[in-house]
Parts: structure tokens; sequence; C-alpha cells
């Protein structure tokens, strides 16, 4: 096996995300490890399941600093510390500018609960639900200047049912995502990703089976 891909994830919130991530490098399904879990938020959940799992911690409450800059700065400073080399937003309620994203350049990649770009922003899952589609999912994305708007590295469909709430929805959404991110970092770790352009070309990912819900396929452990 090569070496592990280093990973800072950073979280906000519950951190189940984190969790998969932390299962999936346990485990040794995906060739990476947390080098460092940053949070800006002091009693998050996060906090608590990367303690579990040993691995490096460190808040950074976001009130301290007066410019969104002067934030991503601390925090490049620590992932530089830990030596990072792939940056993971999981549940991250922050807007990362260019200061973060020209530190770690295609190397910042985010999840996001809907099918982009439909539904980028805050409370995807509702918006998908209220408009009423049929389909709605999940889909991991390098992280440009924009909103959810970076070019997208997998995506998982998720059927809306009759009877869904929003909620059971976001639930079924959310079982996809802890596949999916995983898999994710595991292409780029395994460095079959390529960005041409707008386009993420997935090395060895050239047939897709005729019908599928997840493209690429994601491959269960
Ligand atoms: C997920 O729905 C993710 O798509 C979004 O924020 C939520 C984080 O959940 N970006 P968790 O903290 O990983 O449980």
């Amino acid at each position: 096996m090569p070496r592990p891909l280093r990973l800072g994830v950073l979280v906000s919130g519950s951190g189940s995300n984190l969790q998969a991530i932390l299962d999936a490098c346990a485990a040794r399904r995906i060739c990476a490890e947390v080098a460092v879990v940053i949070c800006n938020v002091p009693d998050a959940h996060a906090l608590q399941r990367a303690r579990d799992a040993r691995v490096p911690a460190v808040v950074i409450p976001h009130r301290e600093h007066a410019r969104r800059e002067d934030y991503d700065a601390r925090v490049v400073s620590e992932l530089r510390g830990r030596n990072v080399e792939l940056v993971c937003l999981a549940g991250f309620m922050r807007i990362v500018t260019p200061v973060l994203l020209s530190a770690f350049p295609q190397r910042v990649i985010n999840i996001h609960p809907s099918l982009l770009p439909a539904f980028p922003g805050m409370h995807a899952v509702r918006q998908a639900f209220l408009v009423g589609v049929r389909i709605s999912g999940c889909t991991v994305h390098f992280v440009d200047e924009g909103t959810d708007s970076g070019p997208i590295v997998i995506q998982a469909a998720v059927p809306v049912v009759d009877g869904d709430s929003e909620e059971s929805l976001g639930a079924r959404i959310l079982e996809q995502e802890h596949r999916i991110y995983p898999r994710a970092i595991e292409l780029i770790a395994r460095q079959r990703v390529q960005l041409d352009g707008r386009r993420v070309r997935i090395a060895g990912a050239e047939q897709a089976p005729a019908a599928t819900i997840a493209s690429p396929p994601v491959e269960d452990p």
C-alpha cells in the first residue's frame, strides 16, 4: 500500500461524515489518514469523535478573528504544520476564502446534500423537498470561490418516496454521503482524479453500467 494521504478535516457540527472518513481510514478501506480535525465550534460533537479516534483535534473559534481571511490564515498554518495534503470540508459552516484555496490549490473538497448544481447553499435538503424533486442525492466536489460550485468528483442519487419528510429524505441522503465521501478521498489518494477544466476525469471509470444511481459506481467495501 502506498503512503496514506494526509487529510485535514474541517467540521462544525455532528461530524457523521468525519466518522465515516475515520472508520474508512481505520479499516484501511482508503489509503488515507486523518492528520488533524479543525473545528470552529468548541462544543461540536465532531470533536468527541476525533478524540475517540485518537486523532489531533484543534478548536479555532471564528469569533477570535475579525476577518475571514485571518481565520483562514490560522487554519492554513495549522494544516501546514500537520503536513496536510488534502483538505476535506465535512459540515464546515464557514465560507472559505482564497487564502485557504490558494494554499491548497485543487486540494480542497466538500460534501453537499444535493445533486449539484441543483440546490447549492444552506438547507439543500429542504429546498429539494419543497420543490418536489423525484430524485435528490449528494455530491462531493472540489471547492472553488463560489458557493458549492466547484468541479464534481462523485454523486449519488437518492429517490424521494411518497411519505417522505425533509428529515427522512435527509437521513437517506446522509447514508449515501457516508459512502461517497470516503470513496472520493480514495480516488484522489490513488491519483485517479484529474481535473480537465470543470470536468473531473476518473481514471478507470470510463465504462458506466447501463443503470446506476451513483456515478462513478460506488464499490462497497
Ligand atoms: C451534511 O449534510 C453535509 O452534506 C453538509 O453538512 C452536513 C454535515 O453533517 N455539508 P455531519 O456533521 O457530517 O453529520
